[in-house]
């Protein structure tokens, strides 16, 4: 396979959690490759560490052994710098609780990553600039007259919507969605799986999502499942 195909890859990965004298043992080797332009599913019980995995991947957490690459970088044996632009810049997060700041309002929610990448003066200048992507991202997801609403006064499938809008606000290669239909019901949840597929698909996003539901899996191109701490490769 051309390397250059690929935006993510793990190799090896393990990882375990201390719980007073005993180790859990979590991710014992876990190998998985994204094409640029994919949307794959990861699935996996409650508990098989599918999160855990997605957390590593973004950089939210550290594998104790194992390498992640990101378009041939490989991302912990990288500087500090580096990964906080790769966190703010390259990677996109959607978690299953929209994590929406309730002070603000739905278009300052969207474009707070931008803000918060900014010096006070560098943000002035790209202000409006945000504030039209932000408008975009709303339409583009049929939220243009919310753009003034605060998170709490929102639907759960419009929070998550605009969750997403605001994992894109910095035209981030890689989305990384957590159940993101998990707090939904089946309908809803399906109305964020169109707007996730319309983002694959229109616009060629590369998109790696944790689910434990098997429609909202199989709405994926590929499932990858997740099963004793490694990728299961058997089929059904
Ligand atoms: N910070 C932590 N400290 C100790 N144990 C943890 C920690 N985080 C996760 N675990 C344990 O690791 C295992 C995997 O957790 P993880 O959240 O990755 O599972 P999951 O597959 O995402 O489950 P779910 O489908 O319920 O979200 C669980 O048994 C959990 O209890
Ligand atoms: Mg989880």
């Amino acid at each position: 396979m051309n390397e250059n195909n690929i935006i993510l890859k793990a190799e090896n990965i393990h990882k375990s959690y201390k719980i007073g004298a005993s180790k859990l043992k979590v991710l014992k080797g876990v190998d998985l490759e994204l094409k640029k332009g994919e949307f794959a599913a990861v699935t996996g019980a409650s508990g098989s560490g599918k999160s855990t995995l997605l957390h590593i991947l973004g950089t939210l957490d550290k594998p104790d052994d194992g390498t992640v690459i990101f378009n041939g970088q490989q991302l912990f044996a990288s500087s500090d710098k580096y990964l906080n632009n790769f966190r703010n810049k390259k990677v996109g997060f959607v978690f299953q609780f929209y994590h929406l700041l309730d002070e603000l309002n739905v278009l300052e929610n969207i474009y707070l990553p931008v803000m918060a990448s900014k010096s006070i003066f560098g943000w002035f200048a790209v202000k409006k600039q945000a504030r039209n992507k932000a408008l975009e991202l709303l339409s583009m997801f049929g939220l243009e007259d919310r753009a003034k609403h605060k998170p709490y006064q929102l639907s759960g499938g419009e929070r998550q919507r605009v969750a997403i809008a605001r994992a894109l606000i910095n035209d981030p290669p890689l989305l990384l969605a957590d159940e993101p239909t998990g707090n939904l019901d089946s309908q809803t949840g399906n109305g964020i799986m169109d707007v996730l597929e319309k983002l694959n698909t229109q616009a060629n996003q590369t998109i790696l999502l944790v689910t434990h539901d098997k429609n909202i899996a199989k709405r994926a191109e590929r499932v990858i499942k997740l099963k004793n701490g490694k990728i299961d490769n058997t089929k059904g």
